[in-house]
């Protein structure tokens, strides 16, 4: 058996966990493989609404395994609260529905700190992180000085975690930087018990003979595409690869075991945080997008810049992932808009391009193409042929562009709002 892919093709928030939970009938497991906290994975079903972060988001439906593999950092306290948060509904995780890499590497109270720390410092050009301690901990992890979950089941964790504790605190000196966070590292504590009362596995293993034994899987990626490492809109990126090759080295699979890899991306474009966004409107269309689409953060609850989609973005997105198929959300959003714009390539000193630039912050001039709207709710179809004929034209030129099939039109919040396009 393979490994299927559901990532984002934008810079996050996308809907990956709603379409997660949505397609999760169909796989026996689901895996998260990079990032941590710093993802705030939303669903909706029967009324309510739930964000997970470090927990994949197939929690909800019956009889899943979920894994959280050696790619993600994790931090205890909200590790611990999501646990309890899903017991408070009903959903008791325990050894047997969830396993976590050894090799995943924990996010210490000081990383906290130095994430806030290295923000101040920046100033006016911060990244805007979530500051959940995600940079400082990929840092250490690739410096060879983090601590990784099977740490706290072997002798020398209390050492380890002091000395590492100790130099962060060095770090933090130099930053001048006074942040205090009361009772955190008892919290922390705490919910390292929690982490303990779990199976901590070689999850490559596990993933590897689950596929043996032919069972589907299905991993979940956090972040987006233009958030990757590598290939995003750097320094303005998260600190892990959040692409197909990210899965790769986040559960230890190899080339061969990927399947289908489904891309998301919303009907238009989104960003939280600081940094270039070529398409971003300033204007009361873009304020339009961002209260009909709640566009306000999972995990920090900031406003989300809003803007049209992005095609050369998209087209980029999908090659670097090697994109199968395609899932839009929220084109429900778009309802009510008289006409409505994508961007079909760039103007960069007068020439016409399709490809990103070495910075997206260079003079970049979008070109767009308008399309006329549509005014009715589109929220309650569920049919492919009762979409609007504008809603359709969209999507066919999409994939007319891309050359890649749209599968799946979500069109609202709720786990019941998708269209499945038949292939
Ligand atoms: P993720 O990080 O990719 O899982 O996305 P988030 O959960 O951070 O943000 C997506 C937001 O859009 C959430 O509030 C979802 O409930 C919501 N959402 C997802 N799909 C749709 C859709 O098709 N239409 C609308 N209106 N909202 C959606
Ligand atoms: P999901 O999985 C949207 C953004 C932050 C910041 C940059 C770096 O919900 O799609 P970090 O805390 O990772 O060091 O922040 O990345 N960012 C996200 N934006 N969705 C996310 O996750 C994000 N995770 C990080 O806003 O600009
Ligand atoms: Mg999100």
């Amino acid at each position: 058996m393979k490994t299927d892919i559901l990532l984002g093709l934008q810079w996050g928030d996308e809907g990956k966990g709603k379409i997660v939970d949505v397609l999760a009938p169909d796989y026996e497991v689901i895996t998260r493989f990079q990032g941590g906290p710093n993802a705030g994975h939303s669903l909706e079903f029967k009324g309510k609404k739930f964000i997970l972060h470090t927990i994949p988001s197939g929690v909800f439906r019956k009889d899943k395994l979920n894994i959280i593999g050696n790619g993600v950092v994790i931090d205890p306290v909200i590790f611990a609260e999501e646990i309890q948060s899903l017991k408070n509904e009903g959903i008791e995780l325990n050894k047997e529905n969830l396993l976590i890499s050894t090799k995943a590497h924990l996010i210490l109270p000081t990383h906290r700190l130095l994430d806030a720390a290295s923000e101040a410092f920046k100033g006016g050009s911060k990244i805007g992180s979530t500051l959940k301690g995600i940079g400082p901990t990929y840092m250490d992890k690739t410096g060879r000085n983090g601590l990784r979950l099977g740490d706290i089941i072997r002798p020398g964790f209390m050492g380890k975690y002091k000395a590492l504790t100790l130099k962060h605190k060095d770090l933090l000196n130099m930053y001048h930087y006074k942040g205090e966070q009361d009772d955190y590292e008892k919290k922390w504590f705490d919910g390292i018990e929690v982490i303990r009362s779990f199976d901590l596995v070689e999850s490559e293993y596990r993933i590897n003979r689950l596929l043996d034994d032919g069972r589907n899987i299905l991993a979940e990626g956090a972040q987006g595409t233009l958030l990757d490492i590598d290939f995003g809109t750097y320094p303005y990126v998260t600190s892990s690869n959040t692409i197909t090759a990210g899965a790769l080295t986040g559960l230890g699979l190899a080339p061969s075991r990927i399947g289908h890899v489904k891309g998301i991306f919303k009907a238009y474009c989104t960003r939280v945080g600081s940094g270039p966004f070529p398409t971003e409107l300033h204007n009361e269309k873009g304020e339009f997008l961002r209260q009909k689409g709640h566009e306000y953060g999972a995990t920090t609850g900031r406003p989300r810049r809003c803007g049209w989609l992005d095609l050369p973005a998209l087209r980029y997105a999908i090659m670097l992932n090697g994109v199968t198929e395609l899932i839009m959300t929220k084109p429900d959003v778009l309802s009510g808009l008289e006409s409505f714009m994508i961007c079909t390539h760039y103007q960069i000193d007068g020439k016409n391009t399709n490809q990103l630039p070495y910075s997206l912050e260079d003079n970049i001039k979008p070109v767009y193409k308008s399309f006329k709207g549509w005014s009715q709710d589109i929220s309650g179809i569920r049919m492919y042929r009762d979409l609007p004929e504008e809603l359709k034209a969209y999507k066919n030129f999409i994939e007319k562009e891309t050359g890649i099939p749209i599968t799946i039109i979500s069109v609202g919040p709720d786990r019941e709002a998708v269209v499945m396009i038949e292939k």
